[in-house]
C-alpha cells in the first residue's frame, strides 16, 4: 500500500514536472502558431462588429503567415493541398471584406475554421505515426 503510495507521488511530480516543462518551452513553431489563432479571433471580432477593415486585414495576415517558411512544418502532400486550400479560403474572405459583403465573410471564414481543423487532424495523424519523439505540442493532443 505504502508502495503504492509512494509510486503514485513520483509518478505525480514527473507529471507536474513534465507539465510545466512544455508550458516554459515557447518554440519559434509555438509563437508562430499562435500568432494563427490572434489573428483569426480578430476576424471573428470584426464580423461581429461589421468592421470590415480588421476583416480584410487580419485575413491578410493569415494569407501572409501562411506564406512564411515557418507554415512549412510537415512535408506531406496533404499539408501542401490543406496550405493551399487555407491561402485560397483567407483570399475569399480578404476579398468578401473589400466588397463589404458580410454574409461572404460569414461564410468564408467558416471555410477558413474548417480548414483549421481538418489541417490538424492531419497533422496529429502523421504526428501519431512517429511514436519515438517527445510530444511536442501538447495543446494540439499532439502525440508523436
Ligand atoms: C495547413 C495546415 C494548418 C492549417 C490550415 C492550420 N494549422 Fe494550426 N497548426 C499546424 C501545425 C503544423 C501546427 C504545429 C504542430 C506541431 O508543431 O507539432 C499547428 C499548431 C497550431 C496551434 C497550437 C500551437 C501550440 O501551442 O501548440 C494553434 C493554436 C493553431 N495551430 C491554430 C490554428 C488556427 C486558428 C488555424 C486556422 C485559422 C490553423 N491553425 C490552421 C498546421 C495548420
Amino acid at each position: 500500500m505504502k508502495r503504492t503510495i509512494g509510486l503514485a507521488v513520483v509518478l505525480g511530480m514527473g507529471m507536474l514536472l513534465a507539465t510545466t516543462e512544455g508550458e516554459q518551452a515557447e518554440t519559434p513553431v509555438k509563437t508562430f502558431m499562435h500568432a494563427k489563432l490572434a489573428h483569426s479571433q480578430s476576424v471573428l471580432e470584426g464580423l461581429a462588429i461589421e468592421n470590415f477593415d480588421q476583416i480584410a486585414k487580419s485575413a491578410q495576415s493569415l494569407t501572409l503567415l501562411s506564406e512564411e517558411a515557418g507554415w512549412r512544418v510537415i512535408q506531406t502532400a496533404e499539408y501542401t493541398r490543406q496550405s493551399d486550400l487555407f491561402r485560397r479560403n483567407t483570399r475569399a474572405l480578404t476579398e468578401a471584406a473589400r466588397k463589404q459583403n458580410l454574409d461572404g465573410c460569414t461564410l468564408a471564414f467558416v471555410q477558413v475554421t474548417l480548414n483549421c481543423v481538418e489541417c490538424h487532424k492531419h497533422v496529429r495523424s502523421v504526428q501519431q505515426a512517429r511514436l519515438d519523439v517527445p510530444n511536442p505540442m501538447p495543446s494540439l493532443g499532439l502525440t508523436r
